[in-house]
């Protein structure tokens, strides 16, 4: 059972119970006023200049209030303004519980994976045919960056219709898909039987691309087995092994390029571990193929950038942080572009290997996702 208490000054309240409390600044609670928002869209039709200025104590004084299991009501400002809100929706946004976390964290919802981690899969078929399947694959996705996608058929564009189930794929100069087997005269080295290390799409993109599909028509090469590495879970093990190496790849710029093709010239500049403004690991951006030469890192600075790329690559070729799998045709995989990073093993002689790409964007599936787990919870209670 909670209970509310007014601040001496009026300025706020604070909601507690034997266990909890959570506290709430008048400006707050004018701000996020029931009726401050469209009740059909949900979108603020509040303008910060119409609330209070920070030295109108008069303004955001809460004079009353009293709460009940469903709803706190309050009485503020000088007009004495009654408002209710619902008591669940104000304990969801409580904001009071904001703690410092140390630079690189990532959040419980991301399951860190290395070599003796499972596959997550799902079924080509089951996720068209079920929500509760395509719930459980996208589910897998945002906590792991990476799942397969087994029982597909072998038709070119297959993976074009894996994405609509959840999004929309970004078209590039690579074309709204792209093919991925040897060519004469490759414009990327991706379109060889070189073995690639172990890298994150198109870095040299402003926004990098979010989401890969990689889609396997023909594999009877021998070799081209795929690759994947967590690339928080390197960069959680830098961050704790060598800090100074982890600050040394979240602080400096990299200029990534790509001018393979005729009338392309990519360029965009990152760091290659991106950190948020709350200090939560956002992106990991490695490509050893496109990276320019380093020019934004100051001189006395350089030598030590230069052992943290190392000490960072030596994470991610570890064999103890890569999970090998050789897909069939009809499979394929997707991965988080901007954390999981994916390479291949070298081929050559009979055979052939053939796969198709393509750029889904992640808000698509996680929004996707978002109104699948409510349509769950909705179901359920
Ligand atoms: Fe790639």
């Amino acid at each position: 059972m909670l209970d509310v208490l007014i601040a001496e000054d009026g300025q706020s309240l604070t909601l507690f119970s034997a266990e909890q409390k959570y506290q709430f600044h008048g400006i707050w609670l004018l701000d996020n006023a029931p009726d401050a928002r469209d009740q059909g869209n949900g979108q603020r039709l509040l303008s910060f200049d119409k609330l209070p200025d920070y030295d109108d104590q008069d303004a955001t004084r809460i004079h009353r209030a009293s709460v009940t299991p469903q709803a706190l009501s309050i009485d503020i400002g000088p007009a004495y303004r009654h408002i209710d809100f619902d008591i669940s929706w104000l304990l969801a946004h409580a904001y009071d519980r904001v703690e410092a976390k140390g630079k690189g964290w990532v959040d419980d919802s991301i399951k860190l994976w290395n070599a003796t981690g499972a596959v997550p899969q799902g079924d080509f078929n089951d996720i068209h045919n079920s929500r509760t399947a395509l719930r459980d694959w996208l589910g897998k996705i945002r906590a792991f960056g990476f799942a397969k996608l087994v029982g597909g058929p072998v038709r070119e564009g297959a993976l074009l219709d894996i994405a609509a189930l959840f999004g929309y794929v970004r078209e590039t100069n690579y074309g709204l898909l792209f093919d991925v087997r040897s060519e004469v005269n490759p414009i990327n080295l991706a379109y060889t039987g070189l073995g690639l290390q172990a890298h994150t799409d198109n870095p040299y993109r402003d926004p990098v691309p979010s989401m890969q599909i990689l889609y396997c028509l023909e594999n009877s090469a021998n070799g081209g087995d795929s690759q994947v590495v967590d690339g928080f879970a390197a960069a959680t093990q830098l961050r704790d092994t060598d800090p100074s190496a982890f600050e040394s790849l979240t602080s400096h710029p990299v200029r990534f390029t790509y001018e393979g093709a005729s009338g392309v010239h990519l360029t965009s500049v990152k760091p290659i571990i991106e950190l948020g403004v709350d200090g939560a690991l956002r992106a990991v951006h490695f490509n050893n193929r496109s990276i320019a030469p380093f020019s934004g890192i100051p001189f006395d600075q350089m030598p030590e950038f230069y052992r943290a790329i190392k000490a960072f690559g030596a994470l991610i070729d570890a064999p103890e942080n890569q999970i090998g799998f050789k897909l069939a045709p009809g499979e394929s995989f997707i991965v988080d572009n901007q954390r999981v990073l994916h390479g291949r093993s070298g081929y050559e002689g009979e055979g052939t290997r053939w796969l198709q790409g393509c750029y889904p964007d992640r808000d698509g599936l996680y929004s996707t996702l978002l109104v699948l787990e409510a349509a769950k919870s909705g179901a359920t209670s």
